[in-house]
């Protein structure tokens, strides 16, 4: 419901809703994986395509685990990063600008889906005044709650080259003391959580880091699909969600591990690797050796290693597609297309990572054996654990 409110409410201001492209994009030599919904709209920005029309709304499917924006490292551990996330979006390909990008947020957070405006920052680019007065004359936001911030919270890029401009960014206060907030947490404590960041698009940047205005401008936000369902919940865990929950108590089941094991990290990391690799091979990725099958293979395996925290010697991320097809699958029809597909893979893969871990649980015993108490495994078969088994 949420996300279709999102995409209604644009359709209201003359947004055509689209579909979410790949995860995998074919055509972008600079991207293993899609990482924001406006990858595919590159061509409009830097004007090397007509777009067919000038607002567009959708919730892309993207991946963040290489490249520039990587969150692998948070994933379970925190409540709201993630491997494979949904990004809601609108945008404008040299149609409106900032007024309308910060008016209709607005609007969509405290009148639509009536968000707390006591709990609501706004951050923008230290040299964007501009941004900052709309902020004042199009919202009602306290100003004292409008901050400024540099280039590596305030300035958008998707990679090293490519569109890019200064951004505006809506954060949330999660915490239970409202009355406790302070502009210090912004960008700093996981209860201020941002929501969505409306980029402004007027560069590209070249492949000698030069910013080389481009002829239109052009408005490209995002807001993290899974947050906001926390936060329209009151929930601090986007696995709090029922984007998750079935997931997790699908693992329960078949683990017979309850769901705070381990602090309930195991569980998460599961949950979300399961949606990465799912929808990155619904999409055409294969787990491999190199590049983005790579990637696949990594994240896998990370899966599995957690499985063994499970206690699962067997595999069983496969056993979990249905539940996400139950899930996600009325959104995306691609991953009940692919179901049988994207289960054959996942367990193919499981089954060898299990025997090559299960060798490698061996070889560590090995060299445990060879080394005195308190002593230090050597380099090399230190290098062959990590790289090979
Ligand atoms: N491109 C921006 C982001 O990914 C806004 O959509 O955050």
């Amino acid at each position: 419901d949420i996300r279709q409110q999102f995409i209604d409410f644009f359709e209201t201001k003359s947004h055509e809703f689209i579909r979410s492209s790949a995860v995998v994009p074919h055509d972008d030599p600079t991207l293993l994986f899609t990482n924001a919904g406006m990858n595919q709209f590159k061509p409009y920005f830097i004007g090397l395509q007509e777009p067919p029309t000038k607002r567009v709304v959708n919730s892309q499917k993207c991946i963040r685990v290489s490249g520039k924006h990587n969150d692998l490292e948070e994933v379970g551990v925190d409540d709201y990063h993630h491997t494979f996330f949904e990004m809601l979006g609108n945008w404008s390909f040299g149609d409106f600008y900032k007024k309308e990008a910060i008016s209709w947020a607005w609007e969509l957070l405290t009148e639509v889906w009536k968000l707390d405006k006591k709990r609501l920052w706004v951050t923008i680019y230290h040299e964007d005044d501009e941004s900052g007065e709309l902020w004042k004359e199009h919202s009602d936001i306290d100003p004292q709650r409008i901050l400024k911030f540099g280039a590596k919270d305030n300035f958008w890029e998707m990679g090293e080259t490519g569109p890019c401009g200064p951004c505006t960014e809506i954060h949330y206060y999660t915490g239970e003391n409202i009355d406790d907030q302070s502009a210090e947490g912004v960008n700093l404590l996981a209860e201020y959580r941002e929501i969505w960041n409306l980029v402004f698009i007027q560069y590209n940047r070249n492949k000698n880091g030069e910013l080389n205005p481009l002829p239109k401008k052009h408005v490209d936000t995002g807001a993290g699909f899974e947050r906001l369902v926390a936060i329209l919940n009151g929930k601090s865990s986007n696995y709090e969600t029922d984007l998750f929950i079935p997931i997790l108590d699908e693992i329960v089941k078949i683990t017979g591990k309850e769901i705070l094991f381990e602090g309930g990290v195991p569980h998460r990391v599961i949950a979300d690797h399961l949606r990465m690799l799912s929808f990155s091979i619904a999409d055409g990725a294969m787990p491999g050796n190199e590049g983005r099958g790579y990637v696949l293979r990594r994240v896998l395996r990370r899966a599995a290693r957690f499985g063994r925290k499970l206690e699962m010697k067997e595999p069983f991320l496969y056993k979990l597609v249905s539940i996400l097809c139950q899930v996600m699958g009325e959104a995306f029809p691609e991953i009940l297309d692919k179901k049988s597909h994207i289960e054959k893979v996942i367990e193919a893969e499981e089954k060898s990572f299990n025997d090559t871990l299960d060798r490698g649980l061996e070889m560590f015993d090995r060299v445990l054996n060879k080394i005195p108490k308190n002593g230090t495994i050597p380099g090399e078969d230190a290098f062959k654990l990590y790289d090979t088994y």
